[in-house]
């Protein structure tokens, strides 16, 4: 038996300020996108912008319904239009963002595992890796693809 250790390495930005242009431009559609959210039922309205590679961004919020696994976070609203739209391009980037009832920005909220799954998906679809923005007020993190926030995916491709 061995035991392994596995650790990720991703950048933390104190400020959005302090980001590359092109992820401040997306995380600024994520935070617009978040009006668009139908949070009825949890009242966190999640935004997701996502960048593809013919330079397109397609947007997403949150979908809630009355019977609730019928919902839809916002990663997969826009991931989902997004391939349907540019089935041939490939995601480069998606950012993400949540605010609460009164529009303030939530501390960091990060894609649910149903989300990952999906973006892991379009990752090994495209063979590359998608830059993955998660924002709050104050500190923004960026990750330089899906399998530092899921390793160990699964896979059935091969
Ligand atoms: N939600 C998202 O849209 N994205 C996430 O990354 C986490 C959760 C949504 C689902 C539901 O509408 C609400 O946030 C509360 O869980």
């Amino acid at each position: 038996m061995i035991e392994r250790e596995l650790s990720i390495k991703y950048l933390e930005y104190f400020s959005a300020l302090e980001l590359p242009s092109s992820d401040r431009k997306l995380l600024e559609s994520a935070i617009r996108a978040a009006d668009g959210a139908y949070a009825k039922y949890s009242s966190f309205r999640v935004g997701a912008a996502v960048r593809m590679s013919n330079g397109e961004v397609v947007i997403g919020s949150n979908q809630e319904n009355a019977a609730y696994p019928s919902g839809l976070c916002a990663e997969r609203t826009a991931l989902f239009y997004a391939s349907a739209r540019y089935p041939d391009e490939s995601v480069e980037a998606i950012a993400v963002v949540a605010v609460d009832d009164n529009g303030v920005l939530t501390e960091l909220t990060y894609p649910c595992g149903a989300c990952r799954q999906v973006m892991a998906e379009y990752e090994m679809r495209a063979g590359r890796d998608m830059r993955v923005i998660v924002g709050s007020a104050g500190v923004v993190q960026v990750f330089t693809g899906v399998k530092s926030l899921m390793p160990f995916i699964f896979d059935n491709l091969a």
